[in-house]
């Protein structure tokens, strides 16, 4: 067992407490779960793959300016993040339809969109993360309209982004998901990127052969998962030096 603090489990991250106040450590399991928690498996190297994508991802994103809680990669399965307040909503991004936002719509995966469509989703595991509108986020207090203007303005620029930064590699960009937390600095609130950004939670399809690149291989038992995510990486030109045999250690955690 490790001596740091654990603040909290998820299905696919830990968190610790991080070397300085405001800090945690974000250590990335090879767990995958889905629909919910009721399908589980494990990923070999995922952990490593996501950490690295979720780095390269959110350095990027910096650059242009979107503020992110991502700090610095600590090693192969942990990066130091800021601490903050998670807003309990999922922003998901759509630009293809998939998912399900094909069985909600009665629509062909693949269809295109008359433009990208944002939704908002509670977090709630009990519910089953149910979707919802900018109503009831104000009403019941999970967010206040300039939240939601923030979270707005910044899912758009990040799709923008990251559809031609995978475009340029060969990726289609078909939907992601977002989450935002609350950073106070001082007297300063601001809201930022959080969680992870990986194949995890995007959809990724070979622009060539429209080739799952992403967890659906896992949901839908497609096999060859470790190679899709671990060619996300490849195309991102961040695959951990010596290739995949690096990918099962070392572990820091004790
Ligand atoms: P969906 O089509 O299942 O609603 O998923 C939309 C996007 O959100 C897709 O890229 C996968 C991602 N996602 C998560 O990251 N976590 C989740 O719990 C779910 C349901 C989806
Ligand atoms: N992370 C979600 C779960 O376990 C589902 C998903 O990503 O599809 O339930």
């Amino acid at each position: 067992m490790s001596r740091r603090r654990r603040i909290y489990e998820g299905k696919a991250k830990v968190l610790f407490e991080g070397p300085e106040p405001g800090t945690l450590v974000q250590y990335f399991k090879d767990d995958a779960t889905a629909f919910n928690n009721k399908k589980h498996g494990v990923i070999t190297g995922k952990g490593v793959l996501n950490n690295r994508i979720s780095e390269y991802l959110m350095l990027r994103l910096a650059e242009i300016g979107i503020p992110t809680h991502f700090v610095r990669r600590l090693n192969m399965r942990e990066q130091l993040v800021k601490e903050v307040e998670i807003i309990p909503i999922e922003v998901v991004v759509r630009n293809i339809a998939a998912g399900s936002f094909t069985a909600r719509f009665g629509m062909p995966e693949g269809s295109s969109l008359p433009r990208s469509i944002i939704e908002y989703f509670y977090k709630s595991d009990e519910l089953g993360d149910p979707l919802v509108a900018e109503e009831h986020i104000t009403a019941f207090g999970w967010a206040t309209p300039q939240d939601l203007d923030d979270m707005l303005s910044m899912s758009l620029r990040i799709n923008d982004f990251l559809t031609g930064l995978f475009l340029a590699i060969g990726i289609k960009l078909i939907d992601f998901k977002l989450e935002f937390g609350r950073l106070y600095e001082g007297d300063d609130l601001k809201i930022v990127l959080a969680d992870e950004l990986s194949p995890d939670n995007c959809r990724l399809w070979d622009v060539k052969t429209s080739e799952k690149l992403d967890k659906d291989r896992f949901r839908r038992d497609l096999g060859r998962i470790e190679e899709a995510y671990q060619e996300v990486a490849r195309r991102l030109g961040i695959l951990p030096e010596g290739g995949p045999r690096d990918l099962k250690g070392p572990e820091t955690m004790q």
